[in-house]
């Protein structure tokens, strides 16, 4: 049972948070730690495969050589990134958690406290996933993440359609020990046929698992 090589890819992988500032002091962001991301970055170039990984503020380090890191903040940054590395990608694996909405305006100066409420005004940020789901070629392949707290699966799959993804790996997080901040993951891989349970596992070990599947799709 050999691993399936990435030799000659290159893959696009987003993980992490994003942050959205909202004064110089403050910013919106969530519990991503970026390991999954992180995993499946080392499983690709271990694999023969150049990785541009694409990293939300995160407290991680690469190990692999063959894995080109840029970091950055905002969805935005993000988005911008990611849109420029997927034109010379072979695939992207967007693992990212990033902002659904940022600040319509961020303020310059620290905000005081005052007054009885605070509301702040938001706007949506650009879906990274839909826009590679719109620009992708016959060629490439594009994987997306899902992580519900309720209907998981049919969401999951509204997101594949509307998306444009291959395949989507969804993250349980009724499962003890599953997800955001810990080491282990239990997954469901659905594509436009079937649904793949597997197993609770460490993040090393369900990175190999998502990339044997990806490499599927090459074959
Ligand atoms: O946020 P949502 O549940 O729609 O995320 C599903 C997938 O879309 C994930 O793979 C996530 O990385 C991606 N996504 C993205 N850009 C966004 C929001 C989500 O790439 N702005």
């Amino acid at each position: 049972n050999a691993q399936q090589s990435l030799a000659e890819k290159t893959i696009l992988i987003t993980a992490g948070p994003t942050y959205e500032k909202i004064d110089p002091v403050r910013f919106i962001g969530n519990y991503s730690s970026g390991k999954m991301g992180f995993a499946l970055a080392e499983e690709c170039a271990a694999r023969g495969a150049k990785v541009e990984l694409i990293a939300g503020p995160v407290n991680l380090t690469t190990h692999h050589p063959n894995i080109v890191r840029t970091d950055v903040e905002s969805a935005q940054q993000m988005y911008e990134a990611a849109t420029e590395k997927f034109k010379k990608a072979n695939a992207a694996i967007l693992c990212a958690a990033v902002a659904d909405f940022t600040m319509a305006q961020t303020a310059c100066e620290k905000i005081k406290r005052q007054g009885e409420s605070l509301t702040l005004e938001l706007q949506p940020t650009q879906d990274i996933a839909a826009a590679l789901g719109t620009a992708k070629t016959s060629q490439q392949k594009l994987v997306g993440f899902a992580l519900e707290t309720t209907d998981e699966h049919n969401n999951a799959r509204l997101k594949l359609k509307k998306k444009n993804l291959d395949f989507i790996v969804l993250n349980s997080l009724n499962d003890k020990g599953a997800g955001f901040q810990y080491d282990t993951n239990r997954i469901t891989i659905l594509n436009n046929d079937k649904e793949f349970p597997y197993p609770l596992k460490n993040k090393t070990e369900v990175a190999r698992d998502i990339i044997d599947f990806l490499c599927g799709l090459f074959e």
